[in-house]
């Protein structure tokens, strides 16, 4: 008999709406997480939530068109449409949930602006947004009495004649391994922002879910589309949230410029974050940068306005910059933050073809949402704020749908070879022999390589540099052992596994990139600048193949928005 209905791997915001729902909807559901859920990056989600629920001049539609020019129209515009006709109902919901956000000077629910918005609908909990939600959504976990498997690491999803029946997963405590069988899995195991060094992610952040996807055959999607953040603190990747931009900050070049009048007239600092980022990057290619920066000026906001609204960015620019935002700049540039791409789902969620028509390879029975997934969205480039909408609202509709498939699922037993390959696999890492190269070493040049040639603007040469150097990483991959042979906490294997899934979606990124002839969103090509809506408004897709990965594409859904250029 399998042991729950559905099992979520991944506690951060998708991964618990999904089991909150799933529980409501009646479902037998446990939730895993390889942290304990508190500790998951939406943590880090600083600036706020989007939803059109102010009414005066804000409407859905807007939301929608927003979202849709924003993600320089790759989003597919059906997802678009589902998530934001949903968002204002669930800002509600988490206010009832107990989310205590911000309030405006006559007590209704306040906003701020953000970038690529034409109306500021972000709302927000001062700038620790996901870390508030998050606490109040694992207060709603521990009242359902959810159970919960804390500080378990995944290592293989169970696929049986097609359909995924569970996982094999380590108690990180113990080391014991065991399978957790389930009639639905759904992934909502956030992103891959480690493949790339520095960023602004969680050492966690290593692309379990998509890469546990990929290796059982389910399609990964617009891989390429990786976003850089405009604001983010030199050498350690730490990010200073477009909330300070929202709030009326500044960037300024070398000579004091507010430049971003210059490429983006009307909305300045807050066009969208692909948009800015390249007007940063450029300013400092062209000689107007600050020791490799540009720079972030709040000063007029005020001391008091900053340290009410702002306080967590501000302590992370004197404590990690030495710099004290209400008296100086802070020197800040792009920086690795999110990807657009990830596992490929329908709007329901679902990672395979619901029609029977096999456009695309998936696994019956496995689900995905939040940032492992691709819905899509975000298409070429997310507006700040939609991210965590859309964990809220895919994380409740996958818990919903997996609740109504494992209902009709009939009971099953699964094999013990699933167990003891993953025993037999482990055992041949600690039987390797010591050696010089480290999973620290492979790691670091992994995420140099990928910061290096897939960053704000790329080229054919440096993606092929790149997508050589992954290969090669791979092959050290295979020999690399591990120092520490315990059984608890053994931290050292844990990395080491970390590893593997980084490498299998680096491989992707850079695959996708390489498909994708054109320049669209965060995929910005200094050999091929132009979008080109003749030849490649579509989806790139990659799939595991025996030698490597095996690149296609896939249409985008376009209910009513046809191409624009794209100024702000
Ligand atoms: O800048 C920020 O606060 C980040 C928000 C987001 O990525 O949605």
């Amino acid at each position: 008999m399998a042991d729950h209905d559905i099992l979520v791997v991944g506690a951060g915001l998708a991964g618990m709406r999904a089991a909150i729902a799933a529980y409501r909807a009646g479902a037998n559901v446990a939730m895993l997480s390889k942290v304990h859920p508190v500790r998951s990056h939406s943590n880090a989600a600083q600036g706020g939530i989007n939803a059109a629920l102010r009414g005066e001049n804000d409407s859905t539609e807007s939301h929608i068109y927003d979202t849709v020019k924003g993600s320089d129209y790759l989003g597919d515009q059906d997802a678009i449409e589902l998530m934001c006709n949903d968002a204002p109902r669930e800002i509600i919901d988490l206010e009832h949930m107990g989310v205590i956000f911000n309030r405006d000077e006559n007590g209704r629910l306040g906003t701020r602006a953000f970038g690529g918005a034409s109306y500021a609908r972000t709302f927000f909990v001062a700038d620790i947004t996901g870390q508030a939600i998050l606490h109040v959504m694992y207060e709603q976990i521990m009242k359902s009495g959810v159970r919960s498997y804390e500080e378990w690491f995944v290592t293989d999803l169970i696929v049986e004649d097609g359909v995924c029946k569970g996982v094999v997963a380590m108690e990180m405590l113990t080391g014991r391994l065991r399978t957790i069988t389930a009639k639905a899995v759904i992934l909502a195991a956030g992103g891959v922002g480690r493949a790339f060094e520095p960023s602004t992610n969680a050492l966690i952040c290593t692309g379990d879910g998509m890469a546990l996807a990929y290796r059982v055959g389910a399609t990964l999607m617009d891989m390429e589309m990786v976003q850089y953040h405009p604001t983010t603190l030199k050498g350690n990747g730490v990010l200073l949230s477009e909330a300070a931009r929202g709030e009326g900050a500044y960037l300024l070049n070398s000579k004091g410029e507010r430049f971003m009048e210059k490429y983006a007239p009307k909305m300045k600092e807050l066009a969208s974050r692909d948009v800015v980022s390249r007007s940063e990057t450029t300013e400092i290619e062209e000689g107007r940068g600050v020791d490799g920066c540009v720079l972030l000026d709040l000063r007029h906001l005020g001391k008091e306005n900053i340290l009410r609204k702002l306080r967590y960015i501000h302590e992370a620019a004197l404590e990690f910059a030495g710099v004290d935002m209400t008296e100086a700049p802070v020197p800040i540039r792009p920086g690795q933050h999110y990807i657009m791409g990830g596992i490929k789902t329908d709007v329901d969620t679902r990672t395979w073809d619901e029609s029977g028509q096999n456009r695309w390879r998936g696994v019956k029975g496995l689900f995905a949402a939040g940032e492992t997934a691709c819905v899509s969205v975000h298409g070429g480039n997310r507006l700040g704020a939609n991210s965590l909408l859309e964990t809220v609202v895919f994380g409740k509709r996958a818990g919903e749908v997996a609740t109504a498939y494992a209902k009709s699922q009939p009971d099953f037993h699964v094999s013990d070879a699933h167990l003891k390959d993953r025993e037999h696999a482990i055992k041949a890492v600690f039987d390797r022999p010591a050696k010089k190269d480290s999973v620290a070493n492979v790691r670091l040049e992994m995420g140099k390589t990928m910061d290096e040639h897939l960053a704000v603007y790329r080229t054919e040469q440096g993606m092929q540099t790149a997508a050589k150097k992954v290969k090669e990483l791979k092959d050290r991959y295979k020999t690399l052992p591990v120092g520490h042979k315990g059984k608890v906490y053994n931290t050292d294997l844990i990395f080491h596994m970390e590893l593997g899934f980084m490498l299998d979606c680096a491989e992707a990124i850079c695959s996708g990139g390489l498909l994708r002839k054109e320049s669209r969103g965060a995929h910005a090509r200094r050999d091929m600048p132009n979008r080109d809506d003749a030849n490649w408004l579509k989806h790139t897709t990659t799939i595991m193949g025996p030698d490597g990965p095996v690149a296609g594409t896939l249409p985008v859904t376009i209910t009513k928005w046809q191409p624009q250029a794209r100024v702000y």
